[in-house]
């Protein structure tokens, strides 16, 4: 079968895309070829064999793979860029439950669900880790609308069945009979690009026959776990009351056995992880999403996530939006970069800032190897592409390269300058 009898196309323009954490792949101007929704690499001469697929011209356009989100909360979005005056314990309680419960309200779901799921798809985002809350009704719903933008997800119903307000805590029993229920609804929905992935909230809200219970559904289910992790150091002092057997707060997803090699796992912020801690998150695999503007917002702190880096541990980036106040991964690139270089300058000069290149590689390939090859234009990788719009930010430079394109866009650019976006091969806008 030749090139032209199979479903593709050409993508003409400047591309920039990660090989490495350390090496980015920049073309002034490139071919980027898309099969079947795979891509076949890039090109400075369009190769004889792919002549025949349809050639979509963008005028000199910057052309990059899209962002992985790993973690966002769907139900926070309605609040998002209000309640950042206190930490995230009194925060949970004062802004972040009371709206999460307003979703056992379908209507108010439709809604709100609706808002992000446009939202999303209209923005720098092509695939995302999302929590909903615990109501099995309106996240089914959000799924739906998540499957209906082309994007691709992964969706949990969050557990939670203690030190939660009574309007919107769980049995323990109920919470896990409950999460069976939604794997099996989501699976008769027949969805292709939206996965559930269990999500227990976090330890301070699940007790250990939960998470025990849960990892018993994830096994069953072949689905991934998220969670957060040393996040904030009320939290981490919390943990060690309520879980005194645990050597470090990652230990008790380890004794509840949720956390081990054989189940793929996000855990988001890792802010304190001490050597011990990766140590563990390192040996299990597990992906750290780190979100730079959630943990200045909440006054968390500046993630080590150079260290990580150098450590071979999975990173990607993302927007833990409310505690993040957008949802733009444009934003988080930024924002990474500015933290990693506060922390360096202020307290921890043995951890060097990140590099243009590093944050750029943990919102593409970091993140995206979550859900598989994903996040870059190397053979065999997902065709997930933004094409923008980043010279019509005013310039008088007509020699800018394509790298100095890409950095100058994620400074000064925004969802505005998106003008195309394709997930899996598919224009999706
Ligand atoms: N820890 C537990 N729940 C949450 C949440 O909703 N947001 C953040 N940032 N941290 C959490
Ligand atoms: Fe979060």
């Amino acid at each position: 079968m030749t090139a032209k009898d199979r479903s593709g196309f050409v993508l003409h323009g400047a591309v920039v895309y990660s090989k490495d954490k350390d090496k980015l792949i920049c073309f002034d101007d490139a071919y980027a070829v898309s099969l079947d929704g795979i891509s076949e690499g890039v090109f400075p001469f369009l190769p004889e064999e792919y002549k025949e697929l349809p050639l979509i011209e963008t005028g000199g356009k910057l052309i990059i793979p899209g962002f992985t989100d790993l973690h966002i909360h769907a139900p926070q979005y309605q609040f998002r860029g209000n309640g950042m005056d206190i930490e995230l314990l009194p925060w949970l309680e004062t802004y972040t439950f009371p709206e999460e419960a307003r979703y056992s309200d379908l209507s108010y779901a439709e809604r709100a669900y609706k808002i992000f799921a446009e939202e999303l798809k209209n923005g720098a985002t092509v695939r995302a880790s999302v929590f909903a809350t615990s109501h099995t009704g309106a996240t089914l719903r959000l799924m739906e609308l998540l499957e209906e933008s082309g994007l691709v997800t992964l969706v949990g119903r969050v557990n939670m069945d203690r030190n939660v307000p009574d309007y919107y805590v769980e049995e323990t029993e109920a919470s896990i009979s409950g999460t069976e229920e939604w794997l099996r609804e989501a699976e008769k929905k027949g969805f292709s690009r939206t996965r559930p992935v269990i999500t227990p909230r976090f330890t301070p809200s699940c007790s250990r026959e939960l998470m025990t219970g849960l990892k018993k559904l994830a096994e069953r289910y072949a689905a991934p776990v998220q969670s957060h992790l040393s996040e904030n150091l009320s939290e981490i002092e919390w943990v060690h009351k309520l879980e005194p057997d645990t050597s470090c707060y990652a230990d008790s997803y380890v004794k509840a056995g949720i956390m081990n090699k054989g189940i793929p796992c996000i855990m988001a912020h890792c802010v304190w992880s001490d050597e011990k801690e990766q140590e563990i998150l390192k040996d299990n695999n597990v992906f750290i999403a780190h979100c730079p503007d959630s943990n200045t917002n909440l006054s968390s702190g500046a993630a080590p996530v150079k260290c990580y880096l150098e450590k071979g541990m999975n990173v990607g980036l993302a927007t833990d939006v409310a505690g993040g106040h957008t949802a733009s991964m444009i934003n988080a690139i930024r924002s990474a970069i500015q933290v990693s270089k506060l922390r360096n300058r202020l307290y921890d000069r043995d951890t060097k800032a990140l590099t243009f290149e590093e944050a750029f590689y943990m919102a593409t390939k970091g993140g995206g190897a979550f859900f598989g090859k994903a996040g870059s234009f190397d053979k065999g990788y997902s065709f997930d592409a933004l094409i923008l719009d980043d010279l019509s930010i005013p310039t008088a430079r007509e020699d800018l390269s394509a790298k100095e394109r890409a950095e100058r866009f994620i400074y000064l650019g925004d969802d505005r300058y998106i003008s195309g976006k394709i997930v899996a091969g598919k224009r999706i806008r």
